[in-house]
């Protein structure tokens, strides 16, 4: 215990690495289709509702709760509040290990498709053949889990690193790169014939089609792509210094965040609605759409390899953080070594990951309320557990901690916090309510 704590190398290798664990695949797999099957443009302003009205004062809280304890997530309850409280941390760990389950399968889609790309296999086909290729490819009951395993150990290895030499140097000029690509792509997808009619379909809102499902998806999209709720953020912000500004560089994150998303959906639903698709086709969206638009760029092999190898990346750094708040559990409390941790970790979630991955073929009719593997593994995470967990880390914050929580949120105790009060309300009213309203909703369907 008498070891110094390991520390980001720097303030803008903390944003990096934190903005690298919220952008991954929720931004660009994720919410394209996500605002595809809950109507576009209505859902997109109620997602920006959602992280402008609570994300950013959870990610807040966590960071906050993390730097002032220096702790993992159990630890860091415990060490505040005792054993009860320390439950909400164990969630946290739980809900990690479910969401890399999946997690790794759709990043290894991801490098398969660096594969298909470099070997044209999309060469000249259209919508419906590239369609066809990825339901095979992922029902096929072995490719995947190769795919899965290979991201699996790049995985370990950047944990293994540890935080300031593995994590840190991934991310620094990495995700950059993507956002430039992202830019990129959404000024083809746009000029596309036929994209005007996604572009409406994606910008302007049309309130009709809001129901319940459509403020659930966003509320659970938005703790997806924060990486909220189960203790990524605090993991990370127990690497953080005392010095640094915590609301300044949380905003940047979030912001960072709202942006690639917002980017990630004007490449993909443009592209859909031109080649004649359908936004509600679900988690293929992104896949069986971009083929199409590499297609008709001057270059796209090369546009095409580039952007799946920048997204695994981006996957990789998500992984990361996801798989930190695991080793760091076992590591800081039961006295893992970082090898055996993040090993031992790593089988277990492959082993989860397996029918999560068989359940786009073979065990596709193996169904739990309906979801297949996939479906209910992101099912409980993003739209329970970590829901239920910013709950609770809300409730802490806001009540518990109260007060003490604004200091933690200081980087010396002088500095003004002229929108405390705010944030101390929206800790203690508007995201409990907010989201024991929409968990009800979901619950009772
Ligand atoms: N935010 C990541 C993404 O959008 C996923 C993630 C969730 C990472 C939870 C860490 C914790 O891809």
């Amino acid at each position: 215990m008498s070891v110094q704590r390991e520390h980001w190398g720097s303030r803008l290798g903390f944003i990096l690495a934190s903005a690298g664990s919220a952008v991954g695949l929720g931004n660009v797999w994720k919410f394209p289709y996500m605002a595809g099957t809950n109507g576009g443009g209505a859902f997109l302003v109620i997602y920006l509702g959602c992280v402008l009205f609570f994300g950013l004062a959870l990610v807040m809280a966590e960071l906050a709760i993390g730097r002032t304890t220096q702790s993992n997530p159990v630890g860091a309850f415990r060490k505040l509040a005792g054993r009860h409280w320390s439950v909400v941390g164990g969630l946290g760990v739980a809900t990690a290990f479910i969401i890399l389950s999946f997690y790794i399968v759709v990043a290894g889609w991801t490098l398969a498709y660096v594969v298909f790309m470099a070997t044209d296999t999309f060469g000249g086909l259209g919508v419906e053949q590239n369609t066809t290729i990825f339901k095979d490819f992922v029902a096929s009951p072995i490719q995947p889990l190769v795919y899965a395993a290979v991201f699996t150990v790049l995985m370990i290895g950047v944990v293994m690193g540890g935080v300031s030499s593995g994590i840190e140097r991934a991310s620094k000029w990495l995700m950059p790169l993507l956002f430039v690509l992202l830019i990129v792509l959404a000024v083809r997808s746009v000029t596309l014939p036929g994209a005007m009619e996604g572009v409406s379909f994606y910008l302007l809102p049309d309130w009709s089609q809001v129901t319940g499902a459509t403020w659930g998806g966003a509320v659970s999209q938005a703790f997806f792509s924060l990486s909220l709720g189960m203790g990524a953020m605090l993991t990370y912000g127990s690497y953080m210094s005392e010095e640094q500004n915590l609301p300044r560089d949380a905003s940047i994150v979030v912001g960072l965040d709202t942006l690639v998303a917002l980017l990630a959906g004007l490449v993909i639903l443009p592209a859909v609605f031109s080649a004649g698709l359908e936004p509600s086709a679900g988690p293929g969206l992104t896949f069986m759409t971009l083929p199409a638009v590499f297609a008709q760029m001057p270059a796209g092999a090369i546009f095409g390899i580039a952007f799946f190898v920048l997204l695994a990346i981006a996957a990789l750094t998500s992984a990361v953080s996801l798989l930190e708040v695991v080793v760091s559990y076992f590591v800081d409390e039961k006295g893992f070594s970082r090898a055996g941790a993040s090993i031992g970790a790593s089988l277990v979630i492959f082993m989860i990951g397996v029918p999560v991955s068989l359940s786009q073929g073979l065990w596709s009719d193996i169904t739990i309320g309906g979801k297949n593997f996939l479906d209910l593994a992101d099912f409980m995470t993003s739209s329970v557990m970590m829901p239920i967990g910013g709950l609770f880390i809300a409730l802490f914050a806001g009540w518990f901690m109260g007060p003490r929580a604004v200091e933690a949120l200081k980087s010396h105790p002088a500095q003004s916090m002229p929108l405390a009060g705010l944030w101390l309300f929206i800790l203690r009213f508007i995201a409990p309510l907010g989201i024991a309203w929409i968990l009800l909703q979901g619950l009772l369907g």
